[in-house]
Protein backbone atom coordinates (compact mmCIF):
# COMPACT_ATOMS: atom_id res chain seq x y z
CA UNK A 1 0.00 0.00 0.00
CA UNK A 2 2.79 2.94 -1.17
CA UNK A 3 1.17 6.30 0.23
CA UNK A 4 2.86 9.55 -1.56
CA UNK A 5 3.32 10.99 1.74
CA UNK A 6 7.09 11.53 1.48
CA UNK A 7 7.30 12.11 -2.21
CA UNK A 8 10.19 13.53 -3.47
CA UNK A 9 12.13 13.75 -0.01
CA UNK A 10 15.87 12.45 0.24
CA UNK A 11 16.10 10.51 3.67
CA UNK A 12 18.95 9.19 5.32
CA UNK A 13 18.31 6.57 7.90
CA UNK A 14 20.80 5.05 10.31
CA UNK A 15 20.41 1.78 11.51
CA UNK A 16 22.06 -1.21 13.81
CA UNK A 17 25.21 -0.94 16.05
CA UNK A 18 29.07 -0.07 15.31
CA UNK A 19 31.68 -1.84 15.64
CA UNK A 20 35.01 -0.56 17.29
CA UNK A 21 38.19 -2.43 16.61
CA UNK A 22 40.49 -3.40 19.29
CA UNK A 23 43.53 -4.85 17.42
CA UNK A 24 43.41 -6.73 13.78
CA UNK A 25 41.13 -9.67 14.97
CA UNK A 26 38.38 -7.74 18.01
CA UNK A 27 36.70 -5.51 18.39
CA UNK A 28 33.69 -4.45 20.70
CA UNK A 29 30.19 -3.53 19.98
CA UNK A 30 26.15 -4.14 20.94
CA UNK A 31 23.43 -6.46 20.33
CA UNK A 32 21.17 -4.11 18.04
CA UNK A 33 20.10 -6.12 15.39
CA UNK A 34 19.24 -3.14 13.19
CA UNK A 35 15.15 -4.19 12.55
CA UNK A 36 13.54 -1.02 13.59
CA UNK A 37 16.08 1.49 11.42
CA UNK A 38 15.83 -1.10 8.37
CA UNK A 39 11.81 -1.02 9.02
CA UNK A 40 11.94 2.55 8.56
CA UNK A 41 13.49 3.00 5.67
CA UNK A 42 11.40 0.11 4.24
CA UNK A 43 8.35 2.02 5.31
CA UNK A 44 9.54 5.62 4.06
CA UNK A 45 10.32 4.29 0.28
CA UNK A 46 7.06 2.94 0.35
CA UNK A 47 5.95 6.39 1.08
CA UNK A 48 7.77 7.60 -1.83
CA UNK A 49 10.66 8.64 -0.47
CA UNK A 50 14.48 8.45 -2.30
CA UNK A 51 16.32 6.84 1.31
CA UNK A 52 20.27 6.18 1.72
CA UNK A 53 20.40 3.69 4.33
CA UNK A 54 23.79 3.77 6.48
CA UNK A 55 23.74 0.87 7.94
CA UNK A 56 26.25 -0.99 10.81
CA UNK A 57 27.22 -4.71 10.44
CA UNK A 58 23.75 -6.48 10.62
CA UNK A 59 22.20 -9.57 9.06
CA UNK A 60 19.38 -8.37 7.33
CA UNK A 61 18.34 -7.78 4.01
CA UNK A 62 18.40 -4.22 2.23
CA UNK A 63 14.79 -2.95 1.76
CA UNK A 64 13.69 -2.93 -1.89
CA UNK A 65 14.31 0.54 -3.20
CA UNK A 66 17.15 1.55 -1.27
CA UNK A 67 20.07 2.94 -1.47
CA UNK A 68 22.62 1.20 1.27
CA UNK A 69 25.96 2.33 2.10
CA UNK A 70 27.34 -0.26 4.82
CA UNK A 71 30.07 0.91 7.34
CA UNK A 72 31.41 -0.62 10.66
CA UNK A 73 32.93 1.95 13.37
CA UNK A 74 31.57 5.36 14.58
CA UNK A 75 33.63 7.14 12.60
CA UNK A 76 32.52 5.98 9.36
CA UNK A 77 29.79 6.00 9.74
CA UNK A 78 29.71 9.73 10.73
CA UNK A 79 31.70 10.16 7.48
CA UNK A 80 29.03 8.30 5.30
CA UNK A 81 26.21 10.68 6.88
CA UNK A 82 28.80 13.53 6.43
CA UNK A 83 28.92 13.10 2.58
CA UNK A 84 25.20 12.16 1.84
CA UNK A 85 23.67 15.10 4.56
CA UNK A 86 23.94 17.47 2.07
CA UNK A 87 21.44 16.54 0.04
CA UNK A 88 19.44 15.03 2.94
CA UNK A 89 16.04 16.48 4.21
CA UNK A 90 15.09 14.21 6.75
CA UNK A 91 17.43 12.56 9.08
CA UNK A 92 16.53 9.55 10.83
CA UNK A 93 18.81 8.17 13.27
CA UNK A 94 18.17 4.80 14.81
CA UNK A 95 21.49 3.36 14.97
CA UNK A 96 22.89 2.03 18.25
CA UNK A 97 26.61 4.02 17.58
CA UNK A 98 28.82 2.62 20.21
CA UNK A 99 29.69 5.72 23.00
CA UNK A 100 33.09 5.15 23.17
CA UNK A 101 36.16 3.32 20.82
CA UNK A 102 39.78 2.33 21.89
CA UNK A 103 42.21 5.14 22.35
CA UNK A 104 44.31 3.52 19.91
CA UNK A 105 43.84 0.47 17.91
CA UNK A 106 46.61 -1.91 18.43
CA UNK A 107 48.66 -2.58 15.20
CA UNK A 108 49.27 -5.57 16.04
CA UNK A 109 47.28 -8.65 17.86
CA UNK A 110 47.10 -7.93 21.61
CA UNK A 111 49.34 -11.04 23.53
CA UNK A 112 47.48 -12.84 26.95
CA UNK A 113 50.32 -12.14 29.08
CA UNK A 114 49.57 -10.73 32.25
CA UNK A 115 46.38 -11.75 34.40
CA UNK A 116 45.06 -8.09 33.57
CA UNK A 117 44.24 -6.27 30.67
CA UNK A 118 43.53 -2.32 30.56
CA UNK A 119 42.14 -0.67 27.68
CA UNK A 120 41.44 2.89 27.38
CA UNK A 121 38.62 4.10 25.71
CA UNK A 122 37.66 7.57 24.13
CA UNK A 123 34.11 9.29 23.49
CA UNK A 124 32.95 8.67 19.81
CA UNK A 125 31.36 11.41 18.17
CA UNK A 126 27.93 11.78 18.12
CA UNK A 127 26.21 11.41 14.45
CA UNK A 128 22.75 12.83 15.45
CA UNK A 129 24.37 15.95 17.40
CA UNK A 130 26.94 15.97 14.53
CA UNK A 131 24.46 16.43 11.36
CA UNK A 132 21.92 18.61 13.78
CA UNK A 133 24.60 21.21 14.11
CA UNK A 134 25.33 21.67 10.94
CA UNK A 135 24.16 24.96 8.77
CA UNK A 136 22.36 23.58 6.64
CA UNK A 137 20.28 20.97 8.84
CA UNK A 138 17.89 18.32 7.97
CA UNK A 139 14.53 17.48 9.88
CA UNK A 140 16.26 15.75 12.70
CA UNK A 141 14.60 12.61 14.32
CA UNK A 142 16.48 10.68 17.57
CA UNK A 143 15.84 7.67 19.33
CA UNK A 144 16.03 7.46 22.84
CA UNK A 145 16.41 3.84 24.54
CA UNK A 146 15.70 4.52 28.13
CA UNK A 147 15.11 2.12 31.17
CA UNK A 148 13.82 4.87 33.34
CA UNK A 149 12.44 8.47 33.59
CA UNK A 150 11.53 7.46 29.69
CA UNK A 151 9.99 11.09 28.90
CA UNK A 152 12.46 13.33 30.52
CA UNK A 153 15.20 12.05 29.24
CA UNK A 154 14.47 11.84 25.89
CA UNK A 155 12.69 15.41 25.98
CA UNK A 156 16.36 16.87 27.15
CA UNK A 157 17.75 14.91 24.23
CA UNK A 158 15.31 16.89 21.92
CA UNK A 159 16.89 19.63 23.12
CA UNK A 160 20.29 19.09 23.83
CA UNK A 161 20.86 17.69 20.20
CA UNK A 162 19.07 19.87 18.23
CA UNK A 163 16.53 17.48 17.13
CA UNK A 164 13.46 17.80 15.65
CA UNK A 165 11.48 15.18 16.65
CA UNK A 166 12.53 11.96 19.11
CA UNK A 167 10.96 8.33 19.54
CA UNK A 168 11.22 7.21 23.17
CA UNK A 169 11.06 3.78 23.95
CA UNK A 170 10.76 2.45 27.13
CA UNK A 171 13.84 -0.90 27.13
CA UNK A 172 12.42 -2.53 30.08
CA UNK A 173 8.81 -3.50 28.56
CA UNK A 174 8.11 -6.99 28.57
CA UNK A 175 8.73 -8.25 24.56
CA UNK A 176 9.70 -4.76 23.28
CA UNK A 177 12.40 -3.03 21.98
CA UNK A 178 16.15 -4.71 21.30
CA UNK A 179 16.94 -7.37 18.95
CA UNK A 180 12.69 -7.79 19.41
CA UNK A 181 9.77 -7.87 16.38
CA UNK A 182 7.94 -5.69 18.41
CA UNK A 183 8.44 -2.06 19.92
CA UNK A 184 6.22 0.79 21.21
CA UNK A 185 7.42 4.24 20.90
CA UNK A 186 6.68 7.89 22.54
CA UNK A 187 7.24 10.35 19.65
CA UNK A 188 7.91 13.84 20.90
CA UNK A 189 8.36 16.96 19.60
CA UNK A 190 8.34 20.66 20.31
CA UNK A 191 4.45 21.40 20.58
CA UNK A 192 3.00 17.84 20.86
CA UNK A 193 3.75 14.32 21.16
CA UNK A 194 1.71 10.86 20.20
CA UNK A 195 1.83 7.39 21.86
CA UNK A 196 2.59 4.66 18.82
CA UNK A 197 1.42 1.39 20.82
CA UNK A 198 2.68 -1.90 20.88
CA UNK A 199 2.91 -3.57 17.45
CA UNK A 200 5.50 -5.29 14.84
CA UNK A 201 8.34 -2.77 13.96
CA UNK A 202 6.98 -2.63 10.46
CA UNK A 203 3.78 -1.19 11.81
CA UNK A 204 5.41 0.87 14.37
CA UNK A 205 7.86 2.45 11.38
CA UNK A 206 4.63 3.25 9.08
CA UNK A 207 3.34 5.23 12.03
CA UNK A 208 6.84 7.19 12.49
CA UNK A 209 7.13 7.55 8.58
CA UNK A 210 3.62 9.24 8.68
CA UNK A 211 4.05 11.43 12.05
CA UNK A 212 7.48 12.74 10.43
CA UNK A 213 5.92 13.66 7.28
CA UNK A 214 2.95 15.93 8.84
CA UNK A 215 5.42 17.26 10.85
CA UNK A 216 8.12 18.13 8.08
CA UNK A 217 5.40 19.55 6.12
CA UNK A 218 4.44 22.28 8.75
CA UNK A 219 7.82 23.66 8.60
O1 LIG B 1 22.57 9.80 23.60
P1 LIG B 1 21.94 8.56 23.07
O2 LIG B 1 22.94 7.54 22.62
O3 LIG B 1 20.89 7.96 23.96
O4 LIG B 1 21.15 9.10 21.80
C1 LIG B 1 20.44 8.24 20.99
C2 LIG B 1 20.21 8.88 19.65
O5 LIG B 1 21.40 9.51 19.16
C3 LIG B 1 19.86 7.85 18.61
O6 LIG B 1 19.05 8.48 17.64
C4 LIG B 1 21.24 7.47 18.05
O7 LIG B 1 21.13 6.93 16.75
C5 LIG B 1 21.95 8.80 18.06
N1 LIG B 1 23.41 8.71 18.31
C6 LIG B 1 24.31 9.01 17.29
N2 LIG B 1 25.66 8.98 17.55
C7 LIG B 1 26.12 8.63 18.76
C8 LIG B 1 25.22 8.32 19.80
C9 LIG B 1 23.87 8.36 19.53
O8 LIG B 1 23.88 9.31 16.17
N3 LIG B 1 27.44 8.60 18.98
Amino acid sequence: EPTSELAGLKIMVTAGPTREPLDPVRFISNHSSGKMGFAIADAAVKAGAQVTLVAGPVNLPTPQGCQRHNVLSADDMLKACETYAESTDIFIATAAVADYKASQVAENKIKKVGDELTLTFIKNPDILATIAARQNKPFCVGFAAESENVEAYARGKLVNKGLDMIAANDITAEGLGFNSDNNALHVIWNDGDKHLPASSKAELAKGLVSLIAQQYNKN
